[in-house]
């Protein structure tokens, strides 16, 4: 039988064919960020915005932007990372209800995007798995396997860039952040605001001297797996490798 996913998804998130949402029945606001594991240890990161960058040309930056799966072995700096972080999910404001404005979109202000991070090579930190905690602009670093590169490496389909990154970036999309006001029609949300993160990290990192690719091919199960998270709920909804340009 013909698989129709795809169209009925359109077909199904069209507003004609929303259930009323959640907000509108009076379920209370999802929390901002995804609950940290009791034994991550917190660390602190610079200011994001206190990075001392070359002259930029924007259109330069913007026609200069290519996908890099090559990168040199020179580790980035804590506040090359910081600066990244900001750029890609840093909070510029937050309201009472709390309600994040962020450097970069997302449908009602939503915001369902958590970042991991499979470190390798920054300076300053371990090699390992590491989540921005955006609220507080700090690193939170998780246990995680020895093998944790190769098993990564091995989920996205033996993609070599995935573990040779200097960094690999990991959004999480915490479904209910989003589903709360749009209902069903909120997972094309999801997907459009990864877009934009994934974009401005392309755009950031040409600033310092580093090239990304974006990852869309990898299983989905062993991802969540190693990422512990449920699949469903959370679920792991893109990547993009970075590192200095060889
Ligand atoms: C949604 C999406 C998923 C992608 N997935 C991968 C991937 O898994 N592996 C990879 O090497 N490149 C991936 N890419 C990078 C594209 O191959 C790349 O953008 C395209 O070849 C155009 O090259 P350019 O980015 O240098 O202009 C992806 C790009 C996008 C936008």
């Amino acid at each position: 039988m013909e698989n129709n996913i795809g169209k009925e998804f359109v077909r199904m998130t069209k507003y004609a064919n929303l259930e009323p949402s959640p907000q509108s029945l009076g379920v209370p606001l999802p929390p901002l960020e995804l609950p940290l594991p009791p034994d991550a240890e917190i660390l602190p990161l610079p200011d994001g915005k206190a990075i001392e960058l070359p002259a930029l040309d924007l259109i330069t930056l913007v026609e200069e932007r290519e996908s890099l799966r090559k990168y040199a072995d020179t580790a980035l700096s804590l506040q090359e990372l910081a600066f990244l972080l900001w750029g890609t999910q840093g909070i510029k404001s937050i309201s009472a209800k709390p309600i994040t404005r962020r450097t970069v979109p997302s449908a009602g202000s939503r915001h369902p995007l958590d970042t991991f991070l499979m470190v390798n090579r920054v300076e300053g930190l371990q090699p390992g798995l590491y989540r921005y905690m955006a609220v507080e602009h700090k690193l939170a670093h998780l246990s995680a396997p020895a093998d944790f590169n190769p098993l990564m490496t091995e989920a996205c389909l033996k993609q070599p860039h995935v573990g040779n990154s200097a960094v690999t970036f990991m959004w999480v999309a915490d479904v209910q952040r989003t589903i709360w006001r749009y209902c069903q029609r909120g997972y094309r949300y999801l997907y459009l605001d990864a877009a934009h993160v994934c974009q401005n990290l392309y755009l950031l990192a040409g600033a310092i001297d580093c090239g990304v690719c974006a990852i869309g091919a990898y299983d989905d199960d062993q991802v969540n797996h190693l990422l512990d998270l449920d699949g469903e709920n959370q679920f792991a909804i893109y990547l993009a490798t970075l590192g200095k340009r060889a």
